[in-house]
């Protein structure tokens, strides 16, 4: 019986950062293995945690029943989030709170979690309502149906952020791009590399030395673990009610620092998950006959507007306009041919207007990149205008190429 259960922290492991095969052998008389344990990081959430605790509970006994653990990993917050936490542990007996004082981040307190969790599947969500938990069903199905990992995503059918402004959703697009230039196959491989909403099977990340670094423990676990199949589920993320977030400049460069570290040290580890995204060459191909066609059509138009013998139109102008309906060229071609298997999926209107201004978007960035690399190789690299051009145009196919199959059509890893 669970009569035994005491109001005790649970121990704060120490070492290295690395989950155990089984889970560990428990102190507690009621030591047992269970389905599912989920992680609550938390720092100064004294106002949400209580009914954090109350609406997880409830949801998860009623498909788990008895089968699953909360865990809270308060890093001592000095509104003493923990103390609340422990003084719901009589009432909720599946509930269990460790409470940090030598070691302080987010990553490292959803290991340590993992570290003591006796479930066989292991989840986190973040402790201030901002993850709506409906959402866990969905997830544990698609553990259950096979996936290894089962991530909740803002950036697939049913997901998206409630009110974010233009500058928020830029500088997170733009972290993930990032992701995307220097670990592709990693980042690559979900629609979501920041969520901090996910579940995975112990089987696949035990034994592996995971790193503190940063905010983005997925990528940790992405980059490092052996996950094979991956399943994504669509979310809001939520406003705020209570508390504050946590996120500073500071966790920007962790971010630029995480993903640097994950580069430079997981050639051997990761190699399972790279193989498995192979480049998609046909894709590829298709994708560089488009923009070979948006040339002719960049031609035509050009000549059309600006030849003397036409409209005469002034250049620049010409040209911009040239420039635009060869975008939206490229563009119609690439959704029914090059991406026509997911552009197939979302038919309709606002999907595809998406799709297009964001492509628009990329395509813009891409012309940047296009002339900043012909300066950058004409005058440092080989001093001559066409073989410079010729890189420029290289590097900006691939950019157009690989950001728009990951941000525009979005073709990830996922089943
Ligand atoms: N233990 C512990 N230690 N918990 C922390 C720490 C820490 O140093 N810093 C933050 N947390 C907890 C918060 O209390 C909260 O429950 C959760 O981690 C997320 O922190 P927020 O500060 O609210 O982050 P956010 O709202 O910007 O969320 C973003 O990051 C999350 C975590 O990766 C989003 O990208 C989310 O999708 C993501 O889950
Ligand atoms: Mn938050």
């Amino acid at each position: 019986m669970r009569n035994s259960h005491t109001n005790t922290l649970l121990t704060v492991p120490s070492g290295d950062l690395q989950i155990p095969k089984f889970p560990p052998a428990n102190v507690r008389t009621d030591s047992r293995n269970i389905y599912f344990s989920l992680i609550i990081p938390t720092y100064k959430e004294r106002d949400n945690i209580e009914k954090v605790i109350k609406i997880l509970s409830e949801l998860i006994e009623e498909f788990l029943p008895e089968d699953y653990e909360l865990i809270v990993v308060d890093d001592d917050s000095p509104d003493r989030t923990w103390e609340v936490a422990q003084s719901m542990m009589a009432e909720y007996p599946n509930l269990r709170v460790m409470r940090r004082q030598q070691e302080r981040g987010l990553s490292s307190a959803v290991i340590r979690g993992w570290q003591v969790a006796r479930g066989r599947v292991l989840g986190v969500i973040d402790g201030d309502l901002q993850h709506p938990p409906e959402v866990l069903a969905q997830l544990l199905l698609s553990i259950e149906q096979g996936a290894d990992l089962a991530v909740a995503s803002r950036h697939v059918e049913g997901g998206g952020v409630s009110s974010w402004s233009a500058m928020r959703r830029f500088l997170s697009r733009g972290a993930q791009v990032l992701g995307l230039i220097v670990l592709p196959g990693v980042v690559g491989r979900v629609s979501d590399p920041m969520s901090g909403y996910f579940m995975v099977r112990r089987s696949c990340i035990a034994g592996v030395t995971l790193n503190p670094v940063g905010y983005k423990i997925l990528l940790e676990v992405i980059g490092r673990t052996n996950v094979g199949e991956i399943a994504e589920v669509g979310y809001v993320f939520c406003e705020r009610k209570e508390g504050e977030s946590k996120v500073t400049w500071k966790q920007y460069v962790e971010y630029l620092h995480h993903l640097l570290r994950l580069r430079l040290t997981t050639k051997q580890v990761g190699q399972k998950s790279r193989q498995k995204m192979a480049f998609p060459i046909g894709r590829f191909l298709r994708f560089g006959l488009v923009g070979l066609s948006g040339v002719f059509v960049d031609m035509a138009i050009l000549y059309l507007l600006s030849d003397p013998n036409t409209l005469a139109l002034p250049l620049t102008r010409s040209k911009i306009i040239a420039g635009e309906i060869a975008i939206f060229n490229n563009f119609l071609w690439n959704d029914a041919w090059t991406f026509a298997d997911v552009a197939m999926q979302q038919q309709e209107w606002h999907h595809r207007v998406k799709r297009f201004l964001k492509f628009n978007i990329v395509c813009l960035a891409g012309l940047v990149i296009n002339v900043l690399v012909l300066n950058l190789v004409f005058n440092f690299v080989i001093p001559n205008r066409y073989i410079a051009n010729l890189s420029a145009i290289a590097v900006a196919t691939v950019w157009n190429f690989w950001v728009n199959l990951k941000l525009s059509w979005r073709v990830t890893d996922v089943k």
